[in-house]
Formats: structure tokens, C-alpha cells, sequence
């Protein structure tokens, strides 16, 4: 069992832009499945849920380099040996808590990020062949529209999947190792024995990357209209 030692500190490790992203794209993703899947709003909605997730994956994606240090991809993305180390510790009596993402997880967040993204992409070139097509569907031959829909329609079943494995991993770290990873990401803040202070960037740069994200997805659906 893994319980805070008696001097720990409370650590800064999430920053607000982060945080907002993880349950902003949660809430999308919800809300995919609801209008994809059930059909609880018209498909129109599908679409511009489908036009914010892009926005926010883009931003994700230029926040993993120009972001605060626990959300860059050069904090979290480890080699291999560093993984395989990782996970050998697990089974020591007193496993390391991790500052940021651990090398595992960081992997994970990589997955979760690529996935996402695919299932956006792919969507913007799919179509039912009925009355639901997506914007960009005219741009591509009929076989490149049949793929991506196939592509849209299989990955929904491998993004559900990381999505369950996802918190079920963070469960396990809540039960077995009484470690919540769900309040930093609320609150921004850990419990650690290491108070190395981490490095934030303002979040008027992360206002900036996101206003950037959108205009460069209002772009790409105006020059395929
Ligand atoms: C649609 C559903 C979800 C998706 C796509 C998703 C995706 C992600 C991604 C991409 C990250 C990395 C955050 C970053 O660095 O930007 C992350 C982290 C995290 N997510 Fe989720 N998430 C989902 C649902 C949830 C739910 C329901 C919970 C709560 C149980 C949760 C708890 C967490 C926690 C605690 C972390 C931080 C893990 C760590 O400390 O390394 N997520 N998630
Ligand atoms: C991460 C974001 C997305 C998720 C999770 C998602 C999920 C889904 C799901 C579950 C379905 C139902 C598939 C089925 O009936 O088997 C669907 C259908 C569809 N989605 Fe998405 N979608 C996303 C993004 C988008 C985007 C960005 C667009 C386009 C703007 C789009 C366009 C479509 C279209 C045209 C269909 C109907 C064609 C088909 O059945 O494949 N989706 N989506």
C-alpha cells in the first residue's frame, strides 16, 4: 500500500488549461456518443461537438509544446526502458508517486489523444450514404469516404474501450494504491513528498493557442466548403 508519507506537501501540477481541456473534451466525447450513437440531438449537433473536439485536440497538441512543464509531451513521453522500469516498481513495497503523467500513463494520454483524433478526422470525410455526411465529404473519392466511414465506425468502438481502460486504470490507482489522480485534476494540486516547484506558463497563452486551434479548423471546413 502506497500512503502519502506524513510530510507531504501540496504540489502545483495541472494548470487551469489542462484541467478545463480534460473535462471539456470529456463532456464532448459524451456528447458524440449521445448524438452518434443515439441520436439524442439532430446529427448538425454531432457535427459542431465534432468541430470543438478538433479545436481542442489541435490545442492539446501545441500545448504539449508550448504549454506548463507537466503538460508538455517531453515531461510525460518516456522510452521504453523507462516504462518497463516503471512498471517493475509497481511491485515494490513503496512505489514512487509521479509528479506529472507517469511513464505509463503518459503513454496512455498519447493513445487517448491519437484516438480522439483519428475518430474526429475521420469524421469530417464519413457519411451514411443516407442523410448524414460529414463537411469535407465532397473533397474525397467515393472509396477514401467509404474507408473513413468504416474507419469512424470501428474506431468509436476502440476509443470507448481506451476510454473504460482509462478509468478503470485510475480506479485501481484510487483502490489499491489510495492514490486519486481525479482531484489534482479538478483542483490542479497534489499531495507530494517532493516539493519540487514545477514551471507554469500564463494561461493568456493558452487563450491565444485555442482562439488559433479554432480559426484553423473554421479554416479548414471554409476551404472545403
Ligand atoms: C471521454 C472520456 C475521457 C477522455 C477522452 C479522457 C482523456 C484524458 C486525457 C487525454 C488525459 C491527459 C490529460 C492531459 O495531459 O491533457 C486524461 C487524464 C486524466 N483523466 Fe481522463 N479522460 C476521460 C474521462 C475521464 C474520467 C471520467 C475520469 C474520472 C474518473 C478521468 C480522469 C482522469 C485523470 C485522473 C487524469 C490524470 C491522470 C494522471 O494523473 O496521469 N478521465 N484523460
Ligand atoms: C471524437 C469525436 C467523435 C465521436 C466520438 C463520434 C462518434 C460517432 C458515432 C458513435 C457515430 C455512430 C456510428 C454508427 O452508427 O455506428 C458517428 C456517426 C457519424 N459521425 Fe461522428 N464522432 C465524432 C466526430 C465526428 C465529426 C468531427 C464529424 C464531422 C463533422 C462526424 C460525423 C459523423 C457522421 C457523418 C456520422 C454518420 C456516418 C456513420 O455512421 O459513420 N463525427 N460518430
Amino acid at each position: 500500500m502506497n500512503t502519502p508519507a506524513a510530510s507531504t506537501v501540496s504540489v502545483r501540477v495541472w494548470d487551469a488549461p489542462t484541467r478545463l481541456f480534460h473535462w471539456a473534451l470529456t463532456l464532448l466525447i459524451a456528447l458524440q456518443y449521445a448524438t452518434g450513437e443515439y441520436h439524442l440531438l439532430a446529427m448538425r449537433w454531432h457535427y459542431w461537438f465534432g468541430y470543438a473536439t478538433l479545436a481542442l485536440i489541435l490545442f492539446r497538441a501545441l500545448w504539449g509544446f508550448a504549454g506548463s512543464q507537466a503538460s508538455r509531451f517531453a515531461d510525460f513521453v518516456r522510452g521504453p526502458g523507462t516504462v518497463v522500469r516503471y512498471v517493475i516498481m509497481q511491485f515494490s513495497t513503496n512505489p514512487q508517486r509521479s509528479i506529472g503523467h507517469n511513464p505509463l500513463g503518459g503513454w496512455s494520454v498519447m493513445t487517448l489523444l491519437l484516438c480522439v483524433a483519428a475518430q474526429a478526422v475521420s469524421g469530417l470525410f464519413a457519411s451514411d450514404e443516407i442523410d448524414n455526411e460529414g463537411p469535407l465529404v465532397a473533397q474525397v473519392s467515393s472509396k477514401t469516404m467509404k474507408w473513413m466511414t468504416w474507419l469512424h465506425d470501428w474506431n468509436q468502438n476502440l476509443l470507448l474501450a481506451l476510454i473504460v481502460l482509462h478509468v478503470i486504470a485510475v480506479l485501481l490507482y484510487l483502490v489499491r494504491r489510495h492514490e486519486n489522480l481525479i482531484v489534482p485534476m479538478i483542483s490542479g494540486r497534489k499531495e507530494l513528498a517532493d516539493a519540487r516547484p514545477l514551471r507554469f506558463v500564463s494561461s493568456w497563452r493558452a487563450l491565444a493557442l485555442l482562439a488559433l486551434s479554432g480559426i484553423a479548423v473554421a479554416a479548414l471546413l471554409w476551404l472545403g466548403r
